[in-house]
């Protein structure tokens, strides 16, 4: 039996990047209790995207918080629930997070997750996926699962007596077994290469695997190994709504890692993309090279 941190030992994992990985860790086992408990309502604030926030973005975003300010190594940090990144000490690591991706599944009791970036810099302005040094994402679904990249391919824990312990040593895009994830479909309205794409999907007989919650959807094409997660941009959102630093970059790096690929939808890969805003978005497409390819060319005739 492997656990987190002795994973990250035997790695050779540098003792501060471990510590940061490590306080990660220990909030998303937080996290994980809140959801069975907690309430699932809202917190009667909207946060700066003018999204209404629940009481358990909220909460999930002040227990990583707390973890992490009581990590001396970490200096900075950046959530999809606060306006500003914050300085909480004089560390080099720098965490950007979204603290519940998903949260409009909460209630109907579907999977979420939280989605984290790790970087050493003193702001996150002007940085590119590229410069991330690990990044990972926690499932709370019957599992809780946690798929981590320190730049080393993928690797899967699921949190089972108290401990996340290995449960896939090589997450990886293996096969060519055909299946999508069409995020926006508003976006067919005004984009007939949109619904070209879509038909072209259906007519090959490709397998519907789509949640409502980008992190199981993404976590199900590293997991089988194979498809792709699409949401483009459209005139109502000329960079769709996914967000660069929180989202899709993060997701980008596990992606790669596990031997796919991640654009802009435009032929740009997201980890190039530097990071001019917090709340900057961008289209995705995410998931194995080859339907990438595909769902690239349809959008861009
Ligand atoms: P969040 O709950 O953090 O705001 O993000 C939800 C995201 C993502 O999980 C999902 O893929 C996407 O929103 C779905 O959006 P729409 O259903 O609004 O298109
Ligand atoms: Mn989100
Ligand atoms: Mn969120």
């Amino acid at each position: 039996m492997t656990t987190f941190c002795n994973f990250l030992e035997q790695k050779g994992i540098d003792s501060e990047l471990k510590s940061v990985l490590c306080s990660l860790k220990d909030s998303v086992k937080k996290i994980s209790e809140a959801i069975k408990t907690a309430d699932t309502g809202r917190a009667g604030s909207t946060n700066i995207y003018g999204e209404e926030q629940l009481a358990l973005d909220v909460l999930s975003d002040r227990i990583i918080q707390d973890e992490l300010k009581k990590n001396e190594v970490v200096g900075l940090l950046a959530s999809e629930e606060l306006p500003e990144e914050t300085k909480v000490g004089d560390g080099p690591y720098a965490v950007c997070y979204d603290p519940l991706d998903g949260s409009s599944l909460v209630d109907v009791n579907l999977a979420v997750g939280s989605i984290f970036g790790i970087y050493k810099a003193d702001t996150f302005i002007g940085r590119k996926g590229d410069e991330m040094l690990a990044s990972m994402f926690a499932v709370y679904g019957p599992r809780t699962t946690i798929v981590l990249t320190v730049k080393n391919g993928v690797v899967e824990f699921s949190l089972k007596d108290g401990n996340f312990v290995l449960s896939n040593d090589e997450v990886k895009i293996t096969n060519d077994k055909k299946m999508f994830a069409p995020g926006n479909l508003r976006a067919c309205k005004t984009e007939p290469n949109y619904v070209k794409l879509m038909e072209y999907w259906m007519k090959e007989q490709y397998t519907l695997r789509y949640s409502g919650g980008m992190v199981p959807d993404i976590n199900q094409i590293l997991l089988k190994g194979c498809g792709i997660f699409t949401y483009p941009a459209y005139p109502d959102a000329p960079n769709g709504k996914l967000r660069l630093l929180f989202e899709c970059a993060p997701m980008s790096l596990l992606m790669e890692q596990a031997g796919g690929k991640s654009t802009d939808s435009r032929g740009k890969r997201i980890l190039e993309i530097e990071i001019r805003e917090l709340s900057q978005r961008t289209p995705i497409f995410i998931g194995a090279t080859e339907e990438v390819d595909i769902a690239e060319k349809f959008i861009n005739t």
